[in-house]
């Protein structure tokens, strides 16, 4: 049985994400998407808010698991039995980052694999960045995350927007 991971912060999940998920999912038997814990990286969502709009959006694709993980990706895929690791690349900026963090993989676990799938076209300039950027200024999303996730960024802003005003000035 061919188990793949997809790893990332997902913060949050957009349809270029989707879309490395949905062709990755037809290259093994199952794909764990690896939702990244970890608060140092201050995320605009709990791992467990992002695992819950990952499990909505892919809740009629049956290989596709979603599993948080802390540490060292390598160890969750060997406790998960995967041997490969799936990273979709956008742009040649992708790749320096990219290629570090695969190396540095297979010098830590070299029975794992990375495999690249490169973002369809029309998604090659989308990032959870962008989107929480347009988001907190008041733009459509529509265009770039599914229907769940504009709810919940909305949810978020108007919880930031009422502390915001909450703090004295
Ligand atoms: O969506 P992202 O933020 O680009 O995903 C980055 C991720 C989660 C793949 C990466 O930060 C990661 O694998 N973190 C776990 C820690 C680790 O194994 N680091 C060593 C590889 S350089």
């Amino acid at each position: 049985m061919l188990k793949g991971i997809y790893p990332g912060s997902f913060d949050p999940v957009t349809f270029g994400h989707l879309d490395i998920i949905r062709r990755s999912s037809a290259l093994v038997d199952e794909l764990i998407v690896g939702v990244l814990n970890n608060n140092a990286k201050s995320p605009l969502f709990s791992v467990e808010e992002r695992v819950r709009m990952l499990k909505e959006v892919t809740k009629n694709m049956p290989k596709v698991r979603i599993v948080p993980f802390e540490g060292l990706l390598v160890e969750f895929a060997r406790e998960t039995g995967a041997g490969m690791i799936i990273r979709g690349l956008r742009a040649i900026t992708d790749f320096e980052y990219e290629l570090q963090m695969a190396q540095t993989n297979h010098k830590l676990e070299a029975g794992i694999e990375t495999v690249f799938l490169t973002t369809g076209l029309e998604y090659s300039y989308l990032s959870s960045t962008t989107v929480k950027e347009v988001a907190a200024f008041g733009g459509d999303i529509s265009q770039f995350v599914p229907k769940t996730v504009i709810g919940k960024m909305q949810e978020k802003m108007n919880k930031k927007e009422s502390v915001d005003n909450e703090q004295p000035h």
